[in-house]
């Protein structure tokens, strides 16, 4: 690519404008376990399979990972999009309107330009890497607060399917250190908007023992650009290999992660 990632913005807007039509006007018609209580709707694989077809025409030299359906295209590029279709499937098989489209743009294993779209709250984030992070024209700017007992806390979902009683053992052991100390902990069912409020500073940090790209790697850019600090579990800065994905005000991170057992 000779022109910087910021020149793909409207092509990931018209991405995320065809992935949110479809969220905005279906239902699920079916609705199936992937795994133990893990969903998968047709409206997910629609909105994938279509912004995988249009990002293909768009950007034929880049490659495309999303969450249900994997790989396609030039792995070798060093360029990658990655698609959550709609992260918090199982709030919106329930009507719940907390969930997201995610779509982010990697170079070598780094996010470079982002957009998350919660189309049921109408509201849309984006960022590219070195030029801040919106919703719209507006500038997002992340949480200051430097107290623990101030802070509200986004935790991820607690696990389900395979090792879900190991993974849950840390979860709660998590759950247990944070209730004591923080104002509030809230769990959203999903982590894209976890991270892009984090960034809009109506959560002072989140929490995410996992780190799938789909779901953290668009969230991740728009909550460094708007000041939050990211890492692992053990403090180390964020990238494609971390465990955990925690996001949080700058003086609340080593806070945080001295609470996580195991890490
Ligand atoms: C889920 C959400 C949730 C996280 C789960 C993810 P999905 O994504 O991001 O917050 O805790 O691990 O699987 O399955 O709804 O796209």
């Amino acid at each position: 690519m000779t022109v910087g990632p910021g020149s793909l913005l409207p092509v990931a807007f018209q991405a995320a404008d065809i992935a949110s039509e479809l969220i905005r006007t279906r239902r699920p018609a079916s609705v199936t376990e992937k795994s133990d209580r893990d969903l998968v709707s047709d409206v997910d694989l629609a909105i994938e399979r279509k912004v995988r077809a249009y990002l293909a025409e768009a950007t034929p030299d880049t490659g495309f990972l999303g969450e249900e359906e994997g790989r396609s295209g030039n792995p070798a590029s060093g360029w990658l999009w990655t698609l959550d279709p709609i992260d918090g499937t199982s709030n919106f098989a329930h009507g719940l309107p907390l969930c997201a489209v995610s779509l982010a743009l990697l170079h070598d294993g780094r996010p470079v330009l982002a957009v998350i779209d919660a189309p049921l709250l109408s509201e849309r984030y984006h960022a590219v890497e070195g030029h801040g992070a919106y919703a719209g024209t507006r500038p997002l700017t992340a949480s200051t607060t430097t107290r623990l007992r101030d802070a509200v806390v986004a935790i991820g979902d607690y696990a389900t399917g395979q090792e879900a009683d190991r993974k849950n053992e840390q979860r709660l052991a998590v759950t247990i250190q944070l209730t004591p100390r923080v104002h509030r902990i809230r769990m959203l069912g999903t982590a894209a908007i976890d991270l892009a409020w984090v960034a809009d500073g109506r959560l002072d940090a989140s929490v995410t023992l996992g780190n799938k790209p789909w779901d953290t790697a668009a969230g991740v850019l728009l909550a460094r650009e708007a000041g939050a600090t990211v890492t692992d579990s053990d403090g180390h800065p964020h990238d494609l290999n971390s465990a955990a994905t925690i996001a949080a005000a700058p003086a609340l991170i080593s806070q945080l992660t001295a609470l996580i057992p195991g890490r």
